[in-house]
């Protein structure tokens, strides 16, 4: 396969970089399931943006570096804000129906959220995401210059170092002199491996929060685009910052429901449950903050995970049960209908509530027009490392990101002269016998996604995230040795991937002597003068640390 642009993951970035390059260049968007089985889909609160003139950019800017606990790029910052205004009016454009104010200056009802000091998130109803991915997914199915592969898993980026075996790039160098030429893909429905080739990569591959048992992502939230990136030799940021988002529906049949944060922006209260004896029914937040419950998340999460601890709780209430029953229904109909399905009338009743693992604020360092450490490959969204997000991100920042910076390398990549793509191995066949291992890959996932949970969550210590890199390191050996040998399936490769980027969650954690935004350790409680973002750099000559690469032999 040899195209200009090959786009792996088919979420809001993916998406937004396809829309605006395909007027002048053939582009393929490769996806591991259907097009809408990413975060984006899911999305419920909304987009943050400066929409209204009792707002500015210098207010959102400071909203944002509060949230980000002093860690954000300013300059980043500043660029993806300033362009905020203009995403949300291409997003219009294309015709996502958002819900709609006529008493607002831009005719659009604008929500609030944990962080903001202002109301400023568009947003259709209580399911924005779905709105935005259903109308650009018209748009990109139309589209002649767009090939779609869905149920297509990309494996593993191609490099010139990776094939020559030379490693030419220095360690601390911020770009290589290695070049990305393409990448391997399973059809998933054949097994059928292929080669691609690309005169320019694109990662829009999502977050990773399937590393934790407990997560509001989907089940695609694997961390591909970090794990390929980390392999490939590009240096990844901010690992340890995994947002987690204080408000997960708790109901033993509810896999991954979020209750959005705009329902505390429309006046939701946490409360202490039944469970707690005199106490039930009062609020906690006051205590722990004086923004309560509109405080960022880091700080709501962490005090949710405090009560439960202290109290023996298994969750929290939140009540929004003051509001009517069609304020609720007009607002929050998603999320309405799905608590009633549970048998919970959010109207009369309090929703239970835990905290799950939801946004991966670290990824692949880019700059700001999402150019990657290796030349011809870039990342956007939730994969990538702006500088945006900081120690903890500002609610409704991220769908921005994605369609800012997924604007921003669509308009690189047009600028770039075409480049040769010389001749790709395909991918080795020969050494592999069918594993018979299958359970034992499952018994790894769930053990890793325990560890990760128990040892890696919100509050963390030295000693749980020493015994969690142990772990890591046995499971590393176990699944590098299946990979290099066994037929490959989806299970294996995302596991794989999974424990890659566990492995780097865990390595930032230990190297911040401190307690800033989302990684809090009580063995450095304090928080130091000075904000420095967690760099990783793979050892490019050190092939046994990227695990193992599968091309078939040359001859
Ligand atoms: P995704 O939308 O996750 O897309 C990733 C894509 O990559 C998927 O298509 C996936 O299948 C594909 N993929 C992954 N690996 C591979 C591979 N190896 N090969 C091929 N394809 C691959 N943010 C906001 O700003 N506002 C909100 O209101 C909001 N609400 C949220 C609610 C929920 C429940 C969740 C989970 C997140 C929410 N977020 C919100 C965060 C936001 O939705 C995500 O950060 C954002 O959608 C990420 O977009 P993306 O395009 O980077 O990734
Ligand atoms: C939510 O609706 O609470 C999610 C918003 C976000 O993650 O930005």
């Amino acid at each position: 396969m040899k195209f200009d642009v090959a786009i792996i993951g088919s979420g809001l970035a993916g998406f937004s970089v396809a829309l605006h390059l395909a007027e002048t260049q053939k582009v393929a968007i490769f996806s591991k399931r259907a097009l809408q089985d990413g975060s984006s889909s899911w999305a419920q609160g909304g987009i943050a943006a400066v929409l209204d003139s009792g707002d500015s950019v210098e207010q959102h800017l400071s909203d944002t570096l509060i949230a980000g606990g002093g860690m954000c790029d300013e300059a980043a910052t500043r660029y993806i804000l300033e362009n905020g205004r203009d995403a949300i009016e291409w997003l219009i454009a294309q015709g996502v129906p958002f819900t709609q104010d006529a008493d607002a200056e831009l005719g659009y009802h604008l929500t609030r959220e944990g962080g903001h000091s202002q109301r400023r998130i568009i947003h259709a109803a209580d399911a924005t995401g779905q709105a935005v991915q259903m109308t650009l997914e018209q748009k990109v199915r139309n589209h002649p210059n767009i090939r779609l592969f869905e149920h297509y898993y990309a494996i593993d980026l191609i490099t010139t170092d990776k094939l020559d075996g030379t490693g030419t790039g220095s360690v601390r160098a911020t770009r290589s002199t290695a070049r990305c030429l393409g990448l391997y893909v399973q059809d998933v429905k054949t097994g059928k491996v292929h080669t691609v080739s690309a005169q320019h990569t694109v990662l829009a591959t999502g977050g990773a929060g399937k590393v934790y048992l407990y997560t509001t992502n989907p089940d695609t939230a694997t961390g591909d685009g970090i794990a390929m990136a980390w392999r490939a030799g590009c240096r990844i940021a901010n690992m340890e910052f995994i947002q987690f988002h204080p408000t997960c529906l708790y109901h033993p049949y509810a896999k991954s429901f979020l209750i959005s944060e705009a329902v505390r922006g429309e006046g939701g209260l946490l409360k202490l449950p039944a469970e707690s004896g005199p106490a039930a029914g009062t609020r906690f937040m006051p205590a722990h903050d004086e923004r309560a419950e509109l405080a960022p998340r880091d700080v709501v999460a962490r005090a949710i995970d405090f009560e439960m601890k202290k109290r023996g709780l298994d969750h929290v209430d939140l009540d929004i049960s003051h509001q009517s029953p069609e304020f609720l229904q007009e607002h929050f109909p998603t999320i309405y209908a799905r608590c009633l399905e549970f048998g919970i009338d959010i109207s009369k009743q309090p929703i239970p509530v835990v905290p799950a693992a939801h946004y991966t604020c670290g990824g692949v360092i880019t700059d700001m027009l999402g150019r990657t450490d290796i030349p011809g490959l870039y990342a956007v969204g939730e994969t990538s490392y702006t500088g945006l997000h900081g120690a903890n991100r500002l609610a409704s920042n991220s769908l921005l990101e994605c369609v800012v910076i997924g604007k921003a390398v669509a308009e690189q990549i047009a600028s770039q002269e075409p480049a040769s793509v010389p001749e790709l191995p395909g991918w080795d066949e020969s050494r592999v016998t069918d594993a018979d291992e299958e359970v034992v890959i499952a018994h790894n996932w769930d053990e890793l996604r325990r560890f990760m949970w128990n040892y890696v969550g919100i509050v963390r210590t030295t000693k749980r995230l020493e015994r969690a890199q142990h772990r890591i390191r046995l499971l590393k050996e176990e699944i590098d040795e299946y990979y290099a040998n066994f037929r490959i399936t989806n299970h294996l490769l995302e596991l794989r991937n999974l424990v890659d980027v566990a492995s780097l969650i865990v390595n930032s954690a230990l190297s911040r002597r401190e307690s800033r935004g989302l990684h809090f350790s009580r063995d450095f409680p304090d928080t130091l003068p000075k904000a420095i973002p967690t760099v990783l750099a793979p050892q490019r000559r050190d092939k046994t640390a990227r695990g193992p690469f599968r091309p078939a032999d040359k001859s």
